[in-house]
């Protein structure tokens, strides 16, 4: 029970909402596991879960036992694991205005409470910002041995400015960082696929470079990619995008940037 088997965790975070972080943290966790590694994917958005609409696992339930919670399989080989609080929800209109304390004590339950497999990875999809949710997990995570950052931005000035202030709370929390992701970077027309830019670039890539900090890559607005979540999830075959290969190199270097850690750590 809890966290004791899993290998690696990776937080992904950003200074601002609607970045893109949800959407990464799927694909991320999707992609891990079409490597054929055991993944779980775990929403502590407490207000505002959004990874099981994106998957398409609404209406799925954690069921309770004398063992723990038991977390939402995609598949009979149980290879890719996920937790939200949605799944706990009665009623998925139930708004969750929960105090600090509550919240706390069910990211704790999170880590200790849920029967998650032996895993390769798990990663984690969390609110913007540095809220109590980011302060606990991170608190609860100090002893194991390998937990990393992932961080989401624009292009926008405004949201690099933002992820400064994330840079500031790993470096405060003593979480290492995988490195940058600079998502919407650039539209890519849903008729001829052809990539065209919309606010100016580079900005992620001046940030990593000036935070001394690895820059893992840009993703463009890419309706077809954002939308394929859903398939990816129920292992439905896939078109080949740019996007999607440029988004298996990032993955790729996220495995690796986490390997050279844990030896650090080790
Ligand atoms: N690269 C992309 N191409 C197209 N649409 C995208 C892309 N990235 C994200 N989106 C869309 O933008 C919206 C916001 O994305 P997402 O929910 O992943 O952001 P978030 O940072 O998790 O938001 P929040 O801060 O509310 O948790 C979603 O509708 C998502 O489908
Ligand atoms: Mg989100
Ligand atoms: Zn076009």
């Amino acid at each position: 029970m809890g966290i004791e088997g899993v290998k690696n965790i990776i937080l992904v975070l950003s200074g601002k909402g609607g970045v893109g972080k949800s959407s990464m943290a799927a694909h991320l966790a999707l992609t891990l596991r079409d490597l054929n590694l055991k993944v779980g994917l775990l929403d502590v958005d407490l207000c505002g879960p959004s990874i099981p609409l994106m998957l398409g696992l609404e209406g799925e339930v954690i069921h309770q036992s004398s063992d723990g919670w038991t977390p939402v399989f995609t598949d009979s080989s149980q290879s890719f694991a996920v937790v939200s609080m949605s799944f706990l929800l009665n009623d998925k209109k139930d708004a969750v205005i929960w105090r600090g304390p509550k919240k706390n004590a069910l990211i704790k339950q999170f880590l200790t409470d849920v029967c998650w497999p032996d895993l390769d990875y798990l990663v984690v999809d969390l609110p913007p910002g540095t809220t109590d949710e980011h302060i606990t997990l991170v608190e609860n995570l100090k002893t194991h041995k390998s937990v990393a950052a992932v961080l989401v931005t624009t292009p926008q000035i405004i949201a690099i400015s933002d992820v400064m202030r994330e840079i500031t709370f790993c470096k405060k929390g003593n979480l290492p960082v995988l490195g940058i992701i600079e998502n919407m970077s650039g539209f890519v027309c849903p008729n001829c696929s052809e990539c065209s830019a919309v606010f100016s670039e580079g900005g992620g890539e001046k940030l990593a470079k000036n935070s001394d900090l690895c820059f893992l890559g840009s993703i463009p607005l890419d309706s077809i990619f954002a939308a394929s979540i859903k398939k990816r999830c129920k292992n439905e075959k896939m078109e080949d995008s740019d996007t999607l290969q440029k988004f298996h190199s990032i993955a790729e270097t996220i495995i690796s940037n986490m390997k050279r850690i844990s030896l650090i750590s080790c």
